[in-house]
């Protein structure tokens, strides 16, 4: 079933707990959006937000680190709750099996992610290590922008190729994501939709939910 992972980059931080609720009642996965300032030229919040977002937290938090080393933190990102981190393989390259294994060895979910101009092809060698897969449908760095149609195709591959080695490994997307593009993407096969914008922003972020359930 598709899962929605509203972004919490673009939440109201001064009345986080409402937005908080709004991911326990109507989603299913909260997407926290670590960033660093060196890996993408922007910086977003760090632990004290994560954990106070866990105590709270009745659904998963997918942390989607856009960080250099981010073998570096993975420990301290299981220590406040996160079940499920991924990682961009262009921080990691030649280390990318080993934060992977990282990340399993301290039971947490662990995801590969990729920017639009990577090729899809680079994740084939990995899918045996990895829980699920994060396809950015933006460049990585800020929320609100616009998606990039070439992802459609690009799920499409991926999905084949794990269906061709009998593997269930999910595909997450992540950026521009909303109710009008939603069930397109379901049906290349993505199993995990990030919204950002498209919940947070909205007049009825509930009805935003349910709507990218609904296949269009
Ligand atoms: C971008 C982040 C996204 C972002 C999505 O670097 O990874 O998760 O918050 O925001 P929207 O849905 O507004 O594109
Ligand atoms: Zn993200």
């Amino acid at each position: 079933m598709l899962k929605i992972a509203p972004s919490i980059l673009a939440a109201d931080f001064l009345h986080l707990a409402d937005d908080v609720e709004i991911v326990n009642k109507y989603a299913d996965i909260f997407h926290l959006d670590i960033m660093d300032g060196t890996f993408v030229p922007n910086i977003s919040f760090g632990f004290p937000v994560v954990e106070a977002i866990s105590k709270v937290a009745e659904k998963p938090l997918d942390a989607h680190l856009m960080i250099v080393e981010p073998w570096k933190y993975v420990e301290r990102f299981a220590s406040v709750g996160v079940s499920m981190l991924s990682f961009h393989y262009e921080a990691a390259l030649d280390k990318t099996n080993e934060t992977l294994s990282l990340i399993r060895s301290f039971g947490m979910k662990a995801g590969l992610v990729i920017n639009p101009d990577v090729p899809v092809e680079t994740l084939f060698p990995y899918l045996g290590e990895v829980d699920y897969v994060l396809l950015m449908s933006v460049f990585a760095g800020f929320g609100g922008q616009k998606f990039i149609e070439s992802t459609y195709g690009r799920i499409a591959r991926l999905k084949e190729r794990i269906e061709s080695e009998g593997l269930d490994i999910p595909i997450e997307v992540d950026g521009g994501v909303s109710p009008a593009n939603a069930g397109a993407l379901e049906e290349v096969g993505a199993g995990i939709l990030v919204a950002g914008s498209s919940v947070f922003r909205a007049e009825d972020p509930e009805a935003a939910i349910k709507a990218m359930r609904q296949r269009i």
